[in-house]
């Protein structure tokens, strides 16, 4: 099954993206996904591969439980590459108490989780019974971290080492995060850890962190960062900070920015392109299964670059050029995919099939009450900070996903959408362009 632009949940269920790499020649995205229904339960880690960043094969199940460690799901963790080989860190999780009437979840957090290591020469065929290590037991020193709640491996190489980041809380009920550091892939000692700032959650989940030209970058999804609102609590956000390898010290910058504005993004994992740009994908949360049903897709793959202290997020350039066919109406849209590429004056408005998008001075917002479904736990209107770089946007409009990358990529607010029309009002139509997915090269779609 091949997909161009966004990818897509194959069926049924799919969360974080894991794994992300560019190895031997293509992309590899892994990501977490339940097979057997649209909604979150035992995970497993799915497949998919790409030459291009835009053209992408599901290639199925890589991971499932098999060990005592992963006996109920094989959770969130990265890729790294070393000697030809494609190494996968992954966080096992083990019920105490499975709920009788639906073993999928587990009753009162009771639960304890591992991180695991799976290797494999081709990237494509992973031994789920002889291929698992533990290389990190359950933490079971509380001043370090939690046993129950502490995952999400992100591995580096760093100057003189390896080097691993896992998501965990404190004492305190504060997020927090464990540094491990390892010289053969295998054996991990801890290294050091560090607690977040009051205020940002009880626990961070997917840490990332890297260097960029302009400067270091962690991402968390801290969960209950946005508390007592009624609505979704955990949030992507993104600092800078900078990571000291011979102490394990990290140091987190005062400010911090969403990772999108939508707030609809989760769990960003970042990997190199092929050509070296730090590159970021990140999972849409959706309420309800689309027709068909699957459920849950991948924002546009973004490239993040750091200027004057401000962290960037811009579509990557291959990704922009699929968007390339010039059109003159949303009907001439293939597979229901364009891309509007406009300034909006103060106070005007964009309406794209229902989905408003309006400039009120220098803020952008958006409204989606109109293109989603009423679900309590989801807002319908955003808005971005203060934009200092203009009014350009550069909109790419999915069947189920719109995202605005405003002054390339100063902020991005992307929102999950049902049920657009297809039309587009506004005062400005006349000054917006319209383009949709090139022509396909035949040769690279045999196989549909
Ligand atoms: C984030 C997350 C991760 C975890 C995974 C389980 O969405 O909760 O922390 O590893 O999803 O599916």
């Amino acid at each position: 099954m091949t997909q161009r632009g966004h990818l897509k949940a194959p069926a049924n269920w799919i969360n974080d993206p894991n794994g992300f790499i560019y190895f031997k020649g293509q992309y590899h995205l892994f990501y977490q996904h339940f097979p057997y229904e649209p909604r979150w339960g035992t995970m497993h880690w799915g497949h998919a591969v790409s030459r291009d960043l835009v053209n992408w094969e599901h290639k199925g199940i890589v991971l499932f439980p098999s060990k005592y460690g992963d006996q109920n799901g094989c959770f969130s963790g990265s890729a790294l590459e070393h000697e030809g080989r494609l190494y996968l860190y992954y966080t096992g999780v083990h019920y105490h108490r499975p709920d009788p009437e639906d073993i999928h979840s587990c009753l009162d957090d009771a639960f304890e989780s591992c991180q695991m290591m799976i290797a494999s020469e081709d990237g494509m065929r992973f031994d789920n019974r002889n291929g698992k290590h533990v290389v990190i037991p359950p933490v079971l020193e509380k001043q370090i971290g939690d046993v129950t709640h502490t995952r999400d491996p992100k591995v580096w190489r760093g100057r003189d080492a390896w080097y691993m980041v896992l998501g965990s809380r404190d004492m305190a009920g504060v997020g927090s995060l464990l540094f491990y550091k390892s010289k053969n892939l295998t054996d991990w000692s801890y290294l050091n850890r560090i607690a977040g700032p009051k205020g940002f959650g009880w626990m961070w989940e997917c840490p990332d962190y890297f260097e960029t030209e302009g400067g270091n970058v962690l991402l968390i999804s801290p969960m209950g960062f946005l508390k007592g609102r009624g609505t979704e609590e955990n949030h992507a956000i993104c600092m800078l900070a900078d990571f000291d390898e011979k102490s394990g010290a990290m140091k987190l910058a005062d400010s911090w920015q969403f990772f999108d504005y939508g707030l609809d993004l989760y769990a960003p994992q970042s990997t190199l392109d092929q050509d070296g740009r730090r590159v970021v994908i990140a999972w849409l949360r959706m309420p309800k299964p689309v027709e068909g049903g699957w459920r849950g897709m991948f924002c546009l793959p973004r490239v993040v670059e750091v200027k004057n202290g401000h962290i960037y997020f811009r579509v990557h350039p291959d990704v922009k050029r699929l968007y390339s066919k010039e059109i003159t109406s949303v009907a001439e849209a293939r597979e229901g995919c364009y891309r509007i590429c406009i300034e909006l004056a103060d106070q005007e408005t964009l309406e794209i099939g229902g989905f408003r998008i309006r400039r009120d001075g220098d803020r952008i917002r958006t409204d989606r009450s109109k293109v989603f479904p009423g679900q309590k736990q989801f807002d319908v209107r955003f808005e971005t900070p203060a934009v200092c770089e203009g009014n350009r946007l550069d909109i790419y409009v999915d069947p189920n996903l719109i995202e605005i990358y405003i002054n390339d990529g100063e902020y991005v607010v992307s929102n999950a959408v049902y049920g657009l029309r297809q039309e587009l009002c506004s005062g400005t139509t006349g000054r917006l362009k319209l383009y949709t997915f090139e022509d396909r090269k035949t040769e690279e779609f045999e196989e549909e």
